[in-house]
């Protein structure tokens, strides 16, 4: 693998102040691996009570941001405001955002370049839906969401990139450890020829779809498989430490 292990906790539209409180004293509580970069992505609602009640141990991610500079964009936060309040990541190009909400490869794209240009760190997502994997298009894809977030990105220092196929996320459906490493391998393949050999070796490539407390000791021992993005399995506190614990 690449770089230090990074683990993610996607909580996406989920949680209340309670049951934050409840998620944030068992991390607390945890034994958490020295050697994994913890990131998680409340609600932008609750990122300020996970700030002032969670451990230093986990940084505080967003889960969408803004394109540029805040204004008159009604509903919008922007990433001066993310930096401002002490978040430091935000998640982009997640599936939920493309194939829901109908965000394109360009837009990602320029969301991504307007946050690193702000020092806000990015997790990229990127994975093919289930009709495009049957019809032999998963790397086209990949490659695709890839390449629109090159065109926008100069500091790869500041990125990790999830690969999260749409058919596995909240599905049950996780990927093999094969499966995963297959991709992962060709992503990192393409950073090596598009960008360089080494933004290649030095990007953490990460896997989200369907991680759980059981299936993730084998995909962390993928050559690849530099971590986990987590969505389900990361609201509850325990099984998230074991995931994150899997390091190898
Ligand atoms: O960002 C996280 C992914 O969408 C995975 O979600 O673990 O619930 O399948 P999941």
């Amino acid at each position: 693998g690449s770089g230090k292990f990074f683990v993610g906790g996607n909580w996406k539209c989920n949680g209340s102040k309670e049951s934050i409180s409840k998620l944030v004293s068992d991390l607390n509580a945890a034994t958490l691996e020295s050697d994994v970069d913890v990131v998680v992505a409340p609600p932008f609602v609750y990122i300020e009570q996970v700030k002032n009640s969670l451990t230093d141990r986990i940084e505080v991610s967003a889960q969408n941001v803004w394109i540029g500079k805040g204004g008159a964009f009604t509903g919008e936060i922007s990433a001066e405001q993310l930096l401002d309040i002490g978040c430091k990541w935000v998640i982009l190009g997640h599936s939920e955002r493309r194939h829901i909400i109908g965000e394109d490869d360009q837009f990602i794209g320029k969301k991504a370049a307007y946050a690193l240009g702000q020092n806000l760190k990015v997790i990229a997502c990127i994975g093919e839906l289930l009709e495009e994997r049957e019809a032999g298009k998963t790397f086209d894809v990949c490659f695709k969401q890839m390449k629109a977030f090159a065109d926008s990105i100069t500091n790869w220092q500041d990125v990790v990139i999830a690969y999260e196929p749409v058919w596995a996320i909240g599905t049950g459906k996780v990927a093999t450890p094969q499966q995963a490493q297959e991709v992962h391998a060709a992503v990192r393949d393409w950073l090596k020829t598009n960008i360089s050999p080494e933004v290649a070796s030095a990007t953490r490539i990460i896997y989200g779809g369907s991680v759980n407390g059981g299936n993730c000791a084998e995909l962390a021992k993928q050559e690849d498989i530099d971590g986990f993005l987590v969505g389900g399995a990361s609201l509850k506190g325990p099984e998230f430490a074991t995931i994150i614990n899997s390091v190898t």
